[in-house]
């Protein structure tokens, strides 16, 4: 199954039907909620209708944020979070992706975040590396007392803000995780208990094709859920240093 085109077609078209809305007051209305308990917005909805007409005739399981799991009886499972970043995009700020990761059984197969604003494609090919715009990617090595962290601990390990040079938190954990790959963060946390496999399949595979160590809260390698709903905690970093520094201060 040519999962890259597959990725890359359905990002394309989910760009072409959502990029209209984009930092419109319509894209941000609340249309329900999803089966993790957050709010599904209308472009959430727009979005994830052009993915399941996409995937469900080719007859595999799915994973999607807002519908949760559609099972299909087949070996390979997609996660797909049609938009990562909603609020973002309802609100104008350009950082947003589409996020989508295959596995066989419990294996992963290939991932691949299309960030729509800077038209980027990254992919990870599980033992094969990570990609941008078909460019292998590495995570960078990082300098100490310089590091740049993403940071979502709502109100926890709040030490660690005096432990590295700069934070961003950016909105998109998807996007987070490829700009830790690519080498521009150094370090991505949630401890919030509140991420969801749908918002880190995909980043995760791509960090840790390009280098990154990607932990749970216990500093264990983080084993994801094939599943909508179970909440987790991730701990994403290019040194084993820097998690230290995390697991210390947690
Ligand atoms: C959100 C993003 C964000 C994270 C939120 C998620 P959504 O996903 O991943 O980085 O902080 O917890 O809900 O709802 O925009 O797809
Ligand atoms: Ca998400
Ligand atoms: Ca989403």
């Amino acid at each position: 199954i040519p999962w890259n085109e597959i990725a890359l077609e359905t990002a394309r078209e989910v760009e072409k039907e959502v990029m209209p809305l984009f930092g419109t007051p319509s894209a941000g209305e609340t249309i329900g909620e999803n089966v993790s308990g957050d709010v599904t917005k209308y472009v959430d909805k727009v979005a994830e209708d052009v993915v399941l007409g996409r995937l469900q005739p080719l007859g595999v399981n799915i994973v999607s944020e807002e519908i949760g799991f559609i099972d299909n009886g087949s070996d390979y499972t997609v996660i797909v979070d049609p938009i990562d970043g909603s609020y973002n995009f309802a609100a104008g700020i350009p950082i947003f992706a589409f996020s989508f990761a295959v596995f066989r059984k419990n294996r992963p197969v290939y991932g691949a975040i299309y960030e729509f604003v800077t038209r980027t494609f990254y992919e990870a090919l599980p033992g094969g590396g990570a990609y941008m715009n078909g460019k292998p990617i590495k995570v960078r090595k990082p300098e100490r007392g310089k590091e740049a962290l993403s940071f979502y601990t709502r109100g926890r390990c709040l030490g660690l803000i005096r432990r590295v040079k700069r934070v961003r938190v950016l909105g998109a954990i998807a996007v987070e995780l490829t700009y830790l790959a690519k080498g521009a963060l150094d370090g991505v946390l949630d401890i919030r208990n509140y991420v969801r496999t749908t918002d880190i399949a995909a980043g995760v595979l791509i960090a840790r094709e390009a280098g990154a160590i990607v932990a749970d809260e216990g500093g264990k390698e983080l084993e994801l859920r094939l599943d909508a709903t179970t909440k987790t905690n991730v701990i994403a970093v290019n040194d084993r240093y820097l998690l230290d520094i995390i697991l210390e201060e947690l």
